[in-house]
């Protein structure tokens, strides 16, 4: 996105489901992602090739992205931790794959069992056989600002992270605060330390609601240059892993603010609210 326009990355049949603990059917998760392709996204992060011993919701993934109604404008994406998550990645057909990095050593561990230098060397085949077979390969970098089981996070180890994803050969990088602890000092701090190593052209603000900051952070972030930001439709969300984090910020709140401070998104605005009370009635609890 360049200019005054503003991308928005939908996250809920991903992000928004993956936390829920009681089974939600493939159909009502296909029936979701139909609802947000009228939308007009350009981007839905609609399944996540991980274990499903670790995240057992997203194990129907395959079934998900063969049932949906492809837009042709819309790119279809999924989670790939390892060679194994690309592998079923490519044979469902997804247009786009990501890598899931994070700045924090006990998050790393808790959430995808490695060091952080392990998760690199992981993906790095991951990224050279997903470009091998076409897919732009977007990476993200978890706990930012804040980790739930370390505290504060220090903003030189996002950018050394930051960097060795793009290093990697990641279009873009996605800074997620994912425990939404995040205010518009310590993500601006985090920014300018990841903006001495990669421009904000690559950057993408991935932020949850947790303590109700997100869409502050979204506007410090647009101030330093970004125009991507990942939300989720009914403000759906939370990482298995991560205890506390609760909802991501709700397309609809950043697609009025956006509007509001004269930027363009292209969402239909009606269509979305139709698909944020379904994505609702998905997790009552959120
Ligand atoms: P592990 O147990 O160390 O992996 O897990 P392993 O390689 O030793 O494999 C163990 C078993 O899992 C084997 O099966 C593998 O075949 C299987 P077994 O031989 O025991 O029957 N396996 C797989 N099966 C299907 N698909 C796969 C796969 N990989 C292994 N891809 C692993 C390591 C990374 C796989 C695991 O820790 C995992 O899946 N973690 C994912 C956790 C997760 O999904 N977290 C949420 C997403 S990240 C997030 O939400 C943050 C974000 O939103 C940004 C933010 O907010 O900060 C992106
Ligand atoms: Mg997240």
């Amino acid at each position: 996105a360049a200019g005054d326009d503003v991308l928005i990355f939908e996250m809920a049949p991903r992000d928004g489901l993956q936390n829920e603990k009681t089974p939600i059917s493939t159909e009502q998760k296909i029936a979701l992602v139909d609802k947000l392709s009228v939308c007009g996204f350009q981007k839905i992060e609609t399944a996540s090739f991980v274990s499903p011993k670790w995240v057992p919701q997203m194990a129907d993934g395959a079934e998900v992205l063969a049932g949906i109604k492809r837009r042709e404008k819309t790119r279809y994406t999924a989670l790939t931790p390892n060679i194994k998550g690309l592998e079923r990645a490519i044979a469902a057909n997804v247009d786009e794959v990501a890598i899931f990095a994070s700045a924090s050593e006990s998050f790393s561990q808790k959430n995808i069992n490695c060091s952080i230098a392990e998760s690199l060397e992981r993906f790095a085949p991951v990224v050279q056989a997903a470009r091998q077979a076409g897919l732009p390969v977007r990476g993200y970098v978890s706990c930012v600002t804040d980790c739930p089981y370390e505290g504060e996070i220090a903003p030189e180890a996002v950018a050394n992270v930051a960097a060795d994803l793009d290093a990697l050969g990641v279009y873009e990088v996605s800074l997620g605060d994912t425990i939404g602890k995040g205010t518009p000092e310590t993500v601006s701090v985090m920014l300018r330390a990841v903006l001495e190593r990669l421009p904000a052209d690559r950057l993408a603000g991935h932020f949850h609601d947790t303590g109700g900051r997100a869409l502050d952070n979204i506007k410090a972030s647009l101030a330093l240059g970004l125009r991507t930001f990942d939300s989720t439709a009914g403000g759906l969300g939370g990482c298995p892993y991560a205890p506390g984090a609760k909802g991501n910020v709700a397309t609809e709140a950043v697609v009025d603010m956006l509007e509001g401070e004269g930027f363009a998104t292209g969402i239909d605005r009606d269509a979305l609210t139709e698909a944020g009370r379904f994505a609702r009635t998905l997790r009552p609890s959120c």
